[in-house]
């Protein structure tokens, strides 16, 4: 069987989907991996490395995809409408894994049925242990929580740690964290390293303690409402108005006293939550930051703007978008040990042969398509 690696063509993304560590595993499985000439050179790994590693490297993309009975990327392949119809070379039968972003490109969804491919979106992984090391989510977020504080301290005309010197003391940085998932973990753990006070909040209550071990101080408003913010999935549910009211006026009183604002909150399947309001980006110190996470899906501050860092209000908004491809190398590593982790489950290692059992959970929450239908019922109509 052929497993093929093209270079990643969606403009910002430095991610490969495959790393020397996994062509070797896949080699392993009696699997023939071609990558394409190019695909690591945005995380730092050239085509001889993938060749070391046992891949055959193809000059361009229809040649790597020529017969490929599996085909591995990090996003969703480009339309014919985006003017680079990806997916051409691509055989009737071919297993395409991928973050497809399903819920946004349904129609794509129904191209890849159409055209008889069996596409996994890695981004529906079940969040189940036997899943955890598949879980391109987490692996993805962690990276973009850690980064996105980077991000802050570069644009932040002050330090974190406290340093009492002959000159002077300089206070620590007061660091706030919105949102307390996997993102927003790293972001307190990487601002206390730094040497900052941190605080973080959200709506779920097995967050306080997370925020607590980690040194953080939690801040939220803990009602009942608060009580049962947690869905079974272990994500969060949208608030009331009178619980997002009473929450609002909490942040306000907080967000003045802090230096920086990481915002990590998200609600699947709807837009972010709107945290800080323009009047709270007015109260705040001239030369604050705010990075903005969640700008991808319209932000936690209306005031960012995705893709930009900007100033107002004598605030700086850091709107980085596709925040794992800034930080590339780390992002590859894990996306491909995530994907290589999932390959084992459809992959039968004696026989060389594909081997996808639709009663499985993990097949049963990533399979969008298979035999030219959509499978998936999120997607079944599309
Ligand atoms: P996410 O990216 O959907 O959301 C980020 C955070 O924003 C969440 O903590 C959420 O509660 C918070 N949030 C939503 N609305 C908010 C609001 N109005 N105000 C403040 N905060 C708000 O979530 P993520 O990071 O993907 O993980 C969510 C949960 O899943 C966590 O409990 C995590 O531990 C769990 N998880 C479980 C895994 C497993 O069992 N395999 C793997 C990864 C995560």
């Amino acid at each position: 069987m052929k497993l093929a690696v093209t270079k990643e063509r969606r403009a910002g993304e430095a991610r490969c989907a495959a790393s020397p560590d996994t062509v070797k595993r896949l080699k392993g499985f009696g699997l023939d991996v071609a990558v394409e000439s190019g695909a690591g050179a945005g995380a730092a790994t050239p085509d001889s490395a993938y060749g070391d590693a046992g891949a055959s490297i193809a000059p361009d993309a229809a040649s790597c995809l020529a017969d490929a009975d599996i085909v591995l990327k990090v996003q969703r392949p480009l339309t014919a409408a985006e003017g680079n119809d990806e997916l051409a070379p691509v055989k009737r039968g071919a297993v395409l894994v991928s973050m497809m972003d399903p819920y946004r490109n349904r129609d794509q969804v129904a191209d890849y049925a159409q055209r008889g491919i069996t596409a996994m979106a890695m981004e529906l992984m079940p969040r189940i242990t036997r899943a955890q090391s598949m879980d391109v989510l987490s692996s993805q977020a962690s990276l973009a929580g850690y980064k996105a504080v980077i991000d802050a301290a570069e644009v932040f005309g002050r330090a974190f740690p406290m340093m009492m010197t002959a000159a002077g003391t300089i206070p620590p940085a007061r660091v706030m964290v919105f949102g307390v998932g996997v993102a927003g973990l790293q972001a307190i753990a990487t601002a206390k390293r730094l040497g900052a006070v941190v605080s973080a909040t959200d709506v779920r209550p097995a967050t306080k303690e997370q925020v607590e071990s980690l040194g953080g101080t939690f801040v939220a408003v803990m009602d009942e409402e608060f009580q049962q913010a947690q869905t079974a999935g272990g994500y969060a549910k949208e608030m009331s108005d009178a619980y997002k009211q009473k929450q609002a006026a909490l942040i306000a009183e907080t967000i003045k006293k802090q230096d920086i604002a990481i915002c990590t909150a998200l609600i699947p399947g709807r837009a972010a939550p709107t945290l800080i309001s323009e009047e709270m980006v007015k109260s705040m110190k001239p030369g604050s930051v705010i990075v903005d996470l969640a700008v991808e899906n319209g932000g936690n501050c209306p005031l960012s703007e995705p893709g930009k860092v900007v100033v107002k209000h004598g605030v700086t908004l850091v709107g980085h978008t596709n925040v794992p491809s800034r930080i590339a190398v780390d992002a590859t590593a894990q996306y491909a040990r995530n994907l290589f982790n999932f390959l084992a489950v459809i992959v039968d290692k004696k026989a060389g042969t594909l081997n996808i059992d639709p009663a499985d959970e993990i097949i049963k929450g990533v399979m969008l398509t298979r035999d030219g239908a959509i499978v998936h019922p999120a997607f079944a109509g599309a």
